[in-house]
This record gives structure tokens, C-alpha cells and sequence, in this order.
């Protein structure tokens, strides 16, 4: 089955007021491309402005605690994201598993307090480089699905899984084709297996060192529906050609 393309940009910790003039050439120009799904995950902070100066363009958030409300200091709530304007978040970024020390159980309560507050999720899994050195990668990427995957399928909002090899990110490194072929079918497999037909539906999106110069052949790989956009996600000038990648009918 063939699915949409979805163009994700993780803005991580940049953007400023003064950045709003980049979303907006961004949705402007994502305009040309209507076969394409395309978001920006910004800052917390800035996900009002951004929804507010491009109506109609989605504008995410970058995590999301799992609780409802309550003490949490410095924490944002799925409801409150979705009072800012987004429209959808991710979850379980490697960034947050190392840093935060983020744990799979964790991850998955989030997906599910998203998906319940009617946010799209877009939810991150990915090796390190010494267990793809090990050829564990595919093993550990699915025992990382088994523990966050959320208990169900969405009904009216959706989730996407993207795959991250946290050496390929801010690297310049990315898997040959036949490793990224090689995940995202295991993947597939393992979607289907949780989810059964709903599971051929879940898009699943590679991320790591995507940049205009190697987006048509990793969008060409199958399985591979879409890309998570890190760096290359900041200027128009560099995301539209990726975006633009995607819209390539193969
Ligand atoms: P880069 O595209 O900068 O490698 O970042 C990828 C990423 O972490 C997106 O979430």
C-alpha cells in the first residue's frame, strides 16, 4: 500500500518571534505541493504564535507530558497544546529518552494522553550506534514499538512512527537504503501485528541527516513514508526541496 508522504520539521530549541517569517514561506510554499502532508513541531512556547500566523498548516508540539493537569511544574499538558493551536505532537525523541531519560512505559502513556486529546503523534524510535555495530538494531528498535506503541489504533486523529538511528541524527550519517529498507519492513510487520489492518495505515517516517541532497533516494526505499526533519527543517530554502522530493510519484 502506498501511503501519503508526510515532510515533518522538528524545530527542537530554535525558534524565535523573529522566526515566524520562516513558517510562514514554509506553509506558503507547502501550498505547491497538496500531495504532500507537511508540519512544523516548534518550541512549546511558540506553537500559538506559529498556529495564529498560518491557519490551516500544522504546527506541532515536541513532547507532551502524560498527565491531564496537575503538578508538574514546567510542563505542558495535551489539552494545552491543543488550546495553542496544535495539531499534533511528537513523543519519545531520542533527545528525551537520553536526556531526559525518557522510558518506554513513559513514552506510550504520552502517545496515548495525545491521541485521547485529539492530537496527531508522531512517536520516535531508534538505535544507538553500538547496538547497530552489534546487529541489534532491528531487535532493540521493536522491543522500543512493544514497550511505547499506544494500546490501540487512533480513530479520527493518527499516529505515525518515525525512525530515528540516533547516530544518523545532527550527523550528517544516514543508514545505507537496504538498512532503512530493512527497518521500516520490520516495522511494518510489527504495526500490522499490533494493530492488524489498521497497522498498513501507521506511516512510518525516517529521520536522521535528511537533507535535499538524499531525500529522493530515501523516499524511494519502501516503507518509507515520509521524513522527521531536524536541522534542515529551519530555512525554507533548505526544507522545500525535501518536501518537494516527496511529492515525486514513484
Ligand atoms: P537532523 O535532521 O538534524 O539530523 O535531526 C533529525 C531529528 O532528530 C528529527 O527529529
Amino acid at each position: 500500500m502506498t501511503l501519503r508522504k508526510l515532510v515533518a520539521g522538528n524545530w527542537k530549541m530554535h525558534g524565535l518571534s523573529s522566526d515566524l517569517a520562516e513558517i510562514e514561506a514554509i506553509a506558503e510554499a507547502s501550498r505547491g505541493y497538496p500531495q504532500v502532508d507537511v508540519a512544523l513541531c516548534v518550541p512549546a512556547i511558540l506553537i500559538e504564535r506559529a498556529s495564529r500566523a498560518v491557519p490551516g498548516f500544522a504546527i506541532g508540539g515536541q513532547d507532551v507530558h502524560h498527565a491531564e493537569k496537575g503538578a508538574h511544574t514546567g510542563c505542558v499538558s495535551a489539552q494545552m497544546l491543543v488550546d495553542a493551536g496544535a495539531a499534533l505532537t511528537i513523543v519519545g525523541h531520542s533527545e528525551r529518552r537520553d536526556a531526559q531519560r525518557e522510558q518506554d512505559s513513559e513514552v506510550k502513556a504520552k502517545a496515548e494522553a495525545a491521541l485521547a486529546a485529539g492530537l496527531d503523534v508522531i512517536l520516535c524510535v531508534g538505535e544507538i550506534l553500538e547496538v547497530r555495530e552489534q546487529r541489534a538494531a532491528v531487535e532493540t528498535v521493536l522491543a522500543q514499538l512493544d514497550g511505547s506503541l499506544p494500546e490501540q489504533s487512533a480513530t479520527g486523529v493518527e499516529l505515525a512512527v518515525a525512525y530515528e538511528p540516533v547516530w544518523a541524527i545532527g550527523t550528517g550519517k544516514i543508514p545505507t537504503t537496504a538498512e532503512i529498507a530493512e527497518m521500516h519492513a520490520a516495522i511494518r510487520d510489527r504495526l500490522a501485528g499490533s494493530y492488524g489492518p489498521a497497522g498498513e495505515t501507521v506511516r512510518i517516517l525516517y529521520g536522521g541527516s535528511v537533507k535535499a541532497s538524499n531525500a529522493r533516494e530515501i523516499f524511494a526505499v519502501a516503507h518509507v513514508d515520509g521524513a522527521l526533519v531536524g536541522g534542515a527543517s529551519l530555512r525554507a530554502a533548505d526544507f522545500m526541496p525535501i518536501v518537494a522530493a516527496a511529492s515525486v510519484d514513484r
